[in-house]
């Protein structure tokens, strides 16, 4: 198991030798991230590490594009987020979308579970992955994807599946955070801790000693690592809506385009929302020209992080505290039956 620690304790373990990654961090290669100059994977590579991050990781939705920006740069290790929603999951009839890190992988093999991604073949997808032996780890896993409602009794046996888990993910709320915790300590499982970052952002997440990333994973999958607490609070969140907001207005008309194209959600409702806000930028709208767009500016700064507080930091935390509770119980059932049967000996 590894041990958590604080971040103020981080110093210190770096003197003993200790590495630090952030193995979940998005650069401008993501569909959701604002495709500006400061978040392009080289540039935001070649500032990390300038700025001390012995090793950078970008771990970009379903694409591998951040490492045709980066070339061979070194200190920089391929990662990628794939999403795989399962088409079928044993026999439970709502499973949810997920999201799997991988690492280290060739162009041939992304490409590849990317493919088994996109036909929902998890176990499948899986398969690869370990035969590949590709690093890699369960992220946020009671985190579903918009609009699903999923039953989350499989949880523990979909986390079986993973050597690693990712127990702090310092987007999602404690609680979120607390159930992915005890889900990977129930079958002692290696666990990180990540930003999860959109903004360039990266936190001191897991430490780990190593010359090597697959060393260094070696080392996470036997719980030989350190990761620091962390978890969505109001002030990360008001951080992260202010530098939305301030990227947003100062990003080129060409660009918003761009992003516009790339944030299509398949929700029409949604892209459709996503459209007027984002039109109304590029096409000028008097709204939002010159002095006025510096009122909304402001408007936005302020009052921004309270409407998050309420549509989106309560709502997780709920939802968090609910899955958190249910799974407590279905650990602690497991247990019993485990211990009943003789086999917890
Ligand atoms: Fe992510």
């Amino acid at each position: 198991m590894s041990k958590i620690i604080r971040a103020s304790e981080i110093g210190e373990y770096r003197d003993q030798g200790y590495k630090v990654i952030d193995p979940h961090l998005h650069s401008s290669a993501s569909y959701d991230v604002f495709p500006i100059p400061a978040l392009a994977p080289r540039n935001l590579a070649a500032k990390l590490l300038r700025s001390g991050w012995d090793m950078v990781t970008f771990t970009d939705h379903d694409t591998r594009a951040a490492y045709d920006d980066l070339g061979d740069l070194e200190g920089v290790v391929r990662g990628a987020e794939i999403t795989i929603r399962p088409k079928k999951l044993w026999d439970y009839a709502r499973p949810h979308t997920m999201h799997v890190n991988i690492w280290e992988y060739s162009d041939d093999e992304f490409d590849s579970v990317d493919a088994i991604s996109r036909t929902g073949d998890f176990f499948g997808m899986l398969d690869f992955i370990r035969s590949a032996k590709l690093p890699h780890q369960l992220n946020h896993p009671t985190i579903p994807g918009f609009f699903e409602r999923p039953d989350w009794s499989y949880l523990p046996a979909i986390a079986k599946e993973f050597e690693v888990v990712e127990a702090y993910n310092h987007r999602r709320s404690k609680k979120h955070n607390e159930a992915s915790l005890s889900l990977a300590n129930a079958f002692g499982l290696g666990t990180t801790s990540g930003s999860d970052n959109h903004i360039g952002l990266p936190v001191r997440g897991t430490l780990v000693k190593g010359d090597s990333f697959p060393e260094m994973w070696d080392r996470i999958k036997a719980g030989d690592s350190l990761i620091v607490q962390g978890g969505l609070t109001y002030d990360s969140m008001k951080q992260t809506i202010q530098e939305y907001v301030r990227h947003f207005f100062r990003i080129s008309p060409e660009d918003l385009k761009e992003y516009r194209f790339r944030l299509k959600s398949e929700r029409a409702r949604m892209d459709k929302f996503m459209d007027t806000v984002i039109t109304k930028k590029t096409e000028g709208s008097v709204l939002l020209r010159g002095y006025q767009s510096k009122l909304v500016e402001a408007v936005f700064h302020y009052v921004g992080p309270i409407i998050a507080e309420f549509a989106y930091v309560r709502k997780q935390n709920k939802i968090g505290e609910e899955i958190f509770t249910f799974l407590d119980g279905l650990l602690q059932e497991m247990e019993l039956s485990y211990v009943q049967s003789g086999q917890g000996e």
